[in-house]
């Protein structure tokens, strides 16, 4: 597992230092790079292949169109962790994009970092068929938008100090962490031309394994260490964030997530992905410290 993992990051970090190579250099590259490379677990990369691989799509595609979500996700932390939003200033056990560079170079970083997802997913070296590269674009850019990261990152930071619903918060974290984890169950289902339903299902397993790993997220800064987690912990409780374990308590929000869990294989089951491989990633997603 912790070997198939070291792969998935070191093939993952090489595709990208490429990429970025055989662009122009810029100045924003050195704080892009800082966001991307400074560590990271590469989990949804590792889902991605996961699932890929059991649809038979080739190692080579998965890892750009994991590079493109880790792009993705690279932003999404940057935005994260600025003042205005959890104002965050230590990241993967550093100083923060934006404490290293300042602000608007991080925003404007986590913009190009965004954007370079889709330069990746467009590139012509990707070997895709155009009509598929487009159906994974507009999937990647939901998930990432409104109806995705930025809506549910919205609702979070709304959501602060204030009584919050169980579907409410269920619906949020689905939004800001979820989709990210949907897009990569259904990506391969969507490279492989299959039905709608059977990608919808694959949409609907991502969302509730990003909802276990937002709520493993939430358990961590609960109860973890920031040594290990390379993050602040107990800073959720302060900053009044709506989570399941502020609403149903530590032991409550445990037992949920073991649901969530079974649901996920139960889904998996129907069809036939029973493998080793998703169970052992859940298992870790689940008892992980950082
Ligand atoms: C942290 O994500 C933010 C959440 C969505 C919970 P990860 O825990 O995947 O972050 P890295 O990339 O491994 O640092
Ligand atoms: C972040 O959730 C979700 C994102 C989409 C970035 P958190 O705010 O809980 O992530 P950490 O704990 O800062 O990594
Ligand atoms: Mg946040
Ligand atoms: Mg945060
Ligand atoms: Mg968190």
């Amino acid at each position: 597992m912790k070997n198939k993992f070291i792969k998935i990051v070191q093939d993952t970090n090489l595709f990208l230092k490429n990429f970025i190579k055989k662009q122009k250099k810029t100045e924003l590259i050195p704080s892009m790079n800082y966001g991307l490379f400074s560590g990271g677990k590469k989990i949804r990369s590792k889902i991605l292949l996961d699932i890929g691989l059991f649809f038979k799509v080739d190692y080579k595609t998965l890892i750009a169109v994991g590079a493109a979500v880790e792009c993705i996700h690279a932003y999404s932390l940057i935005h994260d962790d600025l003042p205005c939003m959890d104002n965050d200033s230590l990241r993967r056990g550093k100083p923060s994009t934006h404490i290293k560079f300042g602000e608007s170079t991080a925003i404007l970083a986590g913009n190009s970092l965004l954007t370079m997802a889709f330069e990746i997913l467009s590139n012509s070296n990707l070997k895709i068929n155009d009509k598929t590269k487009v159906n994974l674009i507009k999937k990647l850019s939901e998930c990432s938008g409104h109806l995705g990261i930025a809506g549910g990152q919205f609702l979070d930071l709304s959501f602060e100090k204030k009584k919050i619903s169980k579907k409410k918060i269920i619906g949020m974290e689905i939004k800001k962490t979820g989709k990210l984890f949907s897009f990569c169950c259904m990506a391969p289902a969507i490279i492989k031309n299959k039905s709608l339903k059977e990608i919808n299902s694959f949409e609907k397993i991502g969302s509730n394994i990003g909802l276990l790993f937002q709520i493993a997220d939430d358990l961590i800064d609960y109860q973890g260490s920031s040594k290990i987690a390379g993050k602040k912990t107990k800073k959720d409780e302060k900053k009044g964030k709506a989570t399941l374990i502020s609403l149903l308590g530590y032991k409550n929000a445990i037992k949920y997530s073991d649901k969530i869990k079974s649901k996920i294989i139960n889904n998996l089951k129907k069809y036939e992905v029973s493998s080793k491989n998703i169970s052992e990633t859940l298992n870790y997603i689940l008892t992980r410290n950082k």
